[in-house]
């Protein structure tokens, strides 16, 4: 075959994905934040010509799109989810003409984007909110967020008593041009982000507005963040003790379908239609699934899984919740091992307590890497081999543990600052790529003497794309083979689960495909199967699963007369 035919037949493999309206029911979406992915400019920020001169490593990984976290123009007081301006790219990051430019290359190489939507707040920087605290108390300007005077004599006292999803108060007081103190503002997250008020036309207008301005440019998909926050009860009630569904005042209110039907059309008046992927945290399944009818998003982030511990059956009971949530309304599950939000599953799984909740995030918590390094290999096998699609978080791909030794006068994340440095944050899940070489900035930024805006840690030099490449036992390897192997249509059968004991995870999907993992610490029997195509470990010398370990495997061979299967069989990519 000459080398022409090869880029023909290429070509046409990635305009058959393309075409395939139904991509989100399946895709491997991988999340980069611009930040710290790759910076071409040896400023110590990623941008977007790094992730340009990288979409060819993106490719090779196997993923289907890209959901870029915000790349607006921001003061970047929560690390850009504080946006100034939908419509310009932060001059840090690169130019409009860029990001429409990369669009265009990923589309190229048959991956898609998704870009972020922050649409509870804005930064302070907005032009909406600078005009807000210009025209003063009562003003139209003020109407589009949540204005509000204060309790209490002389309105010294905040106007509720909720508490900000990064601790502290959820109300900051403006002072009136003559110096005196003025009305409260609300803020779920920091003061920088004051929350819009969804009930004004102009806040509805202008982000329908926005979408449109990104769907014009080609993005597949928008990722909507803190999407269960936006309406909040205009009387402004205090939070009950145990609210009832639909009865918190500013969590998942029956008014946000209509938002989201709303987005739906302006979705679908595009071809293909674009898909909105929410950010939902819900400890209801059945009120999670509501924002996943057939006329709202079309998936959403399934943290119950996320937050779940390196636990057969606490794993196993959020699989099987998710499935019938989902099927209920027809929509895929998703399946997530971590974001930039969240500790690393290396680092996670090396726990004593492996379950993630913000509540409990402290310094000094201990950790075996290589035990959190094992079963997150193990996870790898376990979430691709779902029904549904599946998120990675850039570095993921690369076993990168959470940074837990940042210099502490570098830390950014107001979660950090807020919890009275109590909480590290969410910098230790940031910290910029190692693409190549044995030091920092370990080819992240073009020369050796650039300084990343948070710094890696010398002993990364083992864990860069250069040196995973060339390790066949690598995590890059590993991922590389599993997400190679899940583009397979026929191994999206439906699941049945097998019974291997209660440490192990254990399901067919369809004819094509065996999935166990072992979470016991004895080694396990494999069920009856054909050929081996990955593991995560070696099989022992018995051809046994050993501990925190997963497994794919063919099914046995049709024919009842056939050899009996060879356990011990190699599998390829390791
Ligand atoms: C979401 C983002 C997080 C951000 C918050 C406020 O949870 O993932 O990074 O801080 O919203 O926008």
């Amino acid at each position: 075959m000459s080398p022409e035919s090869t880029v023909t037949t290429a070509t046409i493999e990635v305009t058959d994905a393309l075409h395939d309206a139904e991509w989100w029911r399946h895709a491997v979406i991988y999340q980069v934040y611009v930040r710290s992915f790759a910076d071409a400019d040896g400023d110590g920020t990623g941008d977007l010509a790094g992730v340009r001169s990288r979409l060819p490593y993106l490719r090779d990984l196997g993923v289907d799109a890209l959901w870029f976290t915000p790349w607006y123009r921001s003061p970047l007081a929560d690390g850009g989810y504080d946006v100034a301006d939908y419509r310009t790219i932060d001059p840090a990051f690169g130019t409009l003409a860029e990001a429409e430019a990369l669009i265009r290359e990923a589309l190229d190489l048959g991956i898609r984007t998704v870009v972020d939507v922050v649409p509870n707040h804005v930064s302070d920087q907005h032009p909406w909110f600078q005009a807000a605290l210009a025209a003063g108390p009562g003003s139209a300007e003020r109407s589009r967020f949540w204005f509000h005077p204060g309790r209490g004599r002389g309105g010294h006292q905040m106007p509720t008593g909720w508490v900000s999803s990064f601790a502290g108060p959820t109300w900051t007081r403006t002072t009136n041009p003559d110096g005196t103190p003025g009305e409260w503002y609300l803020h779920l997250f920091t003061p920088q982000q004051p929350d819009l008020n969804w009930d004004h036309p102009d806040v509805r207008a202008e982000h329908e507005d926005v979408l449109r301005f990104w769907f014009d440019r080609g993005v597949a998909g928008i990722r909507i963040d803190s999407a269960a926050l936006l309406v909040k009860d205009p009387t402004l009630p205090e939070v009950p003790e145990a609210p009832g569904p639909g009865g918190h005042p500013h969590l998942d209110r029956d008014e946000l379908h209509g938002i989201y039907r709303s987005w739906r059309r302006v979705a679908e008046e595009y071809d293909p239609p674009r898909v909105l992927v929410g950010e939902v945290w819900l400890a209801d399944h059945r009120r999670f699934a509501d924002y996943l009818r057939p006329d709202e998003m079309h998936t959403a982030f399934n943290f119950d899984f996320m937050a779940r511990p390196w636990d057969a059956a606490a794993l196993r009971e959020s699989i099987e919740t998710t499935l019938e949530a989902h099927r209920g309304v027809g929509a895929p599950a998703t399946w997530v091992l971590s974001n930039h939000d969240v500790t690393r599953p290396v680092t996670r799984y090396g726990r004593a307590d492996s379950s993630f909740d913000f509540a409990t995030k402290g310094f000094g918590t201990p950790t075996d890497l290589e035990l959190g390094r094992r079963r997150a290999r193990a996870a790898a096998l376990l979430t691709a081999a779902l029904p549904g699609s599946l998120y990675l978080y850039q570095g993921d791909e690369l076993g990168l543990p959470e940074v837990e030794d940042l210099p502490r006068d570098l830390l950014q994340d107001p979660m950090h600052f807020r919890s009275g440095g109590v909480d590290p944050g969410r910098d230790g899940c940031r910290v910029p790529l190692p693409w190549s070489g044995t030091r920092p900035p370990f080819g992240f930024s073009p020369t050796p003497d650039a300084e990343p805006w948070l710094p890696q840690p010398d002993r990364w030099a083992t864990l860069t794309v250069e040196h995973q490449s060339a390790d066949p036992g690598s995590m890059l390897r590993l991922y590389r083979s599993v997400l190679a192997l899940r583009r397979d249509p026929e191994l999206r059968g439906p699941l049945r689960w097998l019974d291997l004991g209660p440490c192990v995870l254990a399901f067919a999907r369809g004819e094509h495909l065996l999935c166990v993992v072992n979470l016991g610490a004895d080694p396990v029997d494999l069920p009856p199967h054909g050929e081996v195509l990955l593991v995560s470990a070696p099989l022992d010398p018995d051809g046994r699963l050993p501990h925190d370990a997963a497994v794919w495997l063919a099914p046995p061979p049709a024919t009842p007369t056939s050899a009996p299967p060879d356990a011990s069989t190699e599998a390829p990519s390791l």
